[in-house]
């Protein structure tokens, strides 16, 4: 029987919160899938990514190398690194020690160093307890790379979203070229290979499906409207008495 067993969200709140779990490569467009899911079902949305792009930019501003493992364990161990997420209007808003770093963290040299720092388990470790926090207040949608397999072992749903790393070279760039950026679609496409590859064979929670996770792969161009009906599906699916707005 599924957690959904009354019919208001606060009802389910009480009870149990429910978790939905979305891992996946890079540019798969997670985000903008636990975005709309979070909106249609009313739950919280946690973009674990940002977190790990939170400890990249600090360890970018400290002047540390993303693969100096031991000075990064040593600015953890200090308790150097505060991390607080808040929400306001539904917006995600990550601060790192009390300055508003949101917008910062996605410029594009934070990219490495969050996939750098995403291998030290000290980091990992770090940063599972405000994951697990959310996740036991709340029912919430996360979108990572260790979701399902790690912090959610036991999450309601889990899917895990891909596409071929063309497509998604081909969709970054067209983003890029739609704001006026220069850009080089061979350069985009080997800086995502080099991260699929960096964040797959990592030994720490390396991404991959979990083996509940429902693959939903949108290589063949399906629209994001496509993607949230196919993801919505699956939901039903696994929660049939699921409440969507
Ligand atoms: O989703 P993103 O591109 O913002 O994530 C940035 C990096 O953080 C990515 O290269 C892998 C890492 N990451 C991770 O290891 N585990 C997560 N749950 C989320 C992100």
């Amino acid at each position: 029987m599924s957690a959904f067993s009354h019919d208001s969200h606060d009802k389910y709140k009480k009870i149990s919160p429910v978790s939905i779990a979305i891992d996946g490569p890079s540019g798969a467009g997670k985000s903008s899938l636990a975005k709309n899911l979070a909106k249609k079902l009313g739950f919280l949305y946690l973009d674990t990514g940002a977190l790990y792009r939170t400890v990249g930019l600090y360890v970018f501003e400290a002047g540390i190398g993303g693969y100096e493992t031991e000075k990064i364990e040593a600015c953890i161990d200090s308790k150097n690194i505060k991390i607080d997420v808040f929400y306001k209007n539904g917006e995600q808003k990550v601060f790192l020690n009390d300055r508003d770093v949101s917008e910062k963290i996605r410029e594009n040299n934070i990219s490495k160093y969050a996939s750098d720092v995403s291998k030290i388990p000290k980091v990992r470790e770090f940063l599972l307890k405000t994951q697990k926090e959310a996740a036991e207040k709340n029912n919430i949608i996360m979108d990572g790379r260790d979701i399902g397999t790690v912090i959610l072992p036991n999450a309601s749903v889990k899917i895990f979203l891909t596409s071929s790393s063309d497509e998604r070279a081909r969709r970054r760039y067209e983003e890029l070229t739609g704001k006026g950026k220069d850009v080089d679609y061979n350069a985009i496409l080997k800086e995502i290979n080099e991260r699929d590859l960096q964040d797959s064979s990592r030994d720490a929670a390396p991404l991959k499906p979990a083996q509940d996770a429902f693959i939903l792969d949108n290589s063949d161009c399906i629209s994001p409207v496509d993607t949230l009906n196919k993801a919505l599906n699956i939901i039903k699916e696994r929660l049939p008495d699921v409440c969507i707005r």
